[in-house]
């Protein structure tokens, strides 16, 4: 290859809007554009020459590379998940690959050169899309949960049979060689976990909640209901819920079953968060556009780094949270057209400001 040859081909993969990794037949890594720096955060330089296992550590994207070497066959439209580390921040993120494995092969055809792989980020656009649009007419909420119970089925019995595998392997003595089974293991079960979250996210994304029946109604009454309903989980804690009620609040339009489950969820949440004492105030108050739900609470509070995750589609920092309250409370307002913002310090406390406006034309 001359010069010219050699700047183009650079060029052209320097452009490539996918991940292109090349690895010789001595699973060397031999070709690592900038978008594979980028997804599997190893930089080009050190990434060159090394042994492809050591560049991308994992063990779902490493199978599909033996097979290849294996089989000689490609491997096409495979959907991979991987949890990386998160360039912001100390957690882990998901990212969802669509990736595809070549054999590459000399120009007579006969010697096997390595494996040409390509990867493109769809974790926007969500593992789940086309199923979602071939159900577009799925309205009633039966049909919905018959869905789901399909998604969320296939993928638990996979777990659950590997689940299985697993103990039987950690039930006798493990072995250096058996380790690497149980990782293998490990990382499959990971990865249908993900591929669950992933239905759930959609689920909820995909604007799949009941429709919303909108009403006018005294928002005080709302509350006061949802807080009669939570007060004896307070005071199980010694803790107590005081509101603080405008009178004569603007009356509001809002869908009042997917309303309480919102409040329910902030209120749940500050009755989690406050110890033995703890107190949690509501306030409304009303002006001429909108209306202000104030829920304030002396509890453990949020740290910065937390505070802008926490409604984050299954955020969490409890041990058996799920982290849905939040996330479902933020898409019930913002379905209201209103927002709801957080303000908090560690251990002094939180406060979660909702604003509704009031007589919105909604749907
Ligand atoms: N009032 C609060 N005080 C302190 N931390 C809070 C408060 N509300 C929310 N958080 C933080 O935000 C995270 C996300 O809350 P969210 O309600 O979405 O999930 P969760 O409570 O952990 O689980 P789930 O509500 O699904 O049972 C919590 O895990 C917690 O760290
Ligand atoms: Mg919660």
């Amino acid at each position: 290859m001359n010069r010219t040859e050699q700047n183009l081909h650079e060029m052209i993969l320097r452009n490539f809007k996918e991940a292109v990794v090349f690895a010789d037949a001595q699973e060397r890594i031999q070709i690592f554009n900038p978008v594979a720096e980028n997804y599997f955060q190893i930089s080009g330089k050190q990434a060159q020459g090394r042994r492809l296992e050591r560049v991308i550590p994992y063990k779902n994207i490493k199978k599909h590379f033996d097979s290849v070497y294996e089989n000689k066959e490609s491997n096409h439209d495979v959907e991979l998940a991987i949890h990386r580390p998160s360039p912001s921040s100390s957690s882990q993120e998901i990212l969802i690959l669509h990736c595809s494995f070549y054999p590459v092969f000399d120009r007579k055809g006969d010697t096997f050169l390595g494996c040409l792989a390509t990867f493109a980020d769809i974790t926007e656009k969500g593992l789940l899309l086309r199923e979602i649009t071939k159900s577009r007419d799925l309205s009633t909420i039966g049909m919905l949960a018959r869905w789901m119970a399909h998604e969320i089925r296939n993928p638990l019995s996979s777990l659950n049979i590997n689940i299985e595998l697993l103990r039987e392997e950690l039930g006798e003595e493990v072995e250096l060689s058996q380790k690497e089974e149980i990782h293998s293991l490990i990382n499959f079960i990971s990865y249908e976990t993900l591929r669950l979250e992933n239905n759930l996210k959609e689920f909820l994304d995909f604007n799949r909640l009941p429709p919303l029946k909108f009403e006018w109604i005294s928002l005080n009454e709302v509350l006061d209901s949802v807080v009669r309903l939570l007060r004896p989980d307070a005071q199980m804690k010694n803790a107590k819920i005081e509101t603080h009620f405008q009178k004569k609040l603007p009356m509001a339009k809002i869908d009042v079953s997917q309303f309480n489950l919102a409040i329910s969820n902030l209120l749940i949440n500050c009755i989690q968060a406050v110890s033995e004492k703890g107190e949690i105030h509501l306030f409304t108050r009303g002006s001429k556009k909108n209306i202000f739900i104030i829920i304030r609470d002396n509890g453990i509070g949020i740290s910065k780094e937390h505070l802008s995750k926490i409604f984050d589609f299954m955020f969490s920092t409890k041990p058996m949270g799920s982290g849905l309250g939040l996330s479902i409370a933020k898409k019930i307002i913002s379905d209201h057209h209103g927002e709801i913002s957080v303000k908090s310090e560690l251990n002094k406390g939180s406060i979660f400001r909702i604003r509704i406006p009031i007589g919105q034309k909604s749907n």
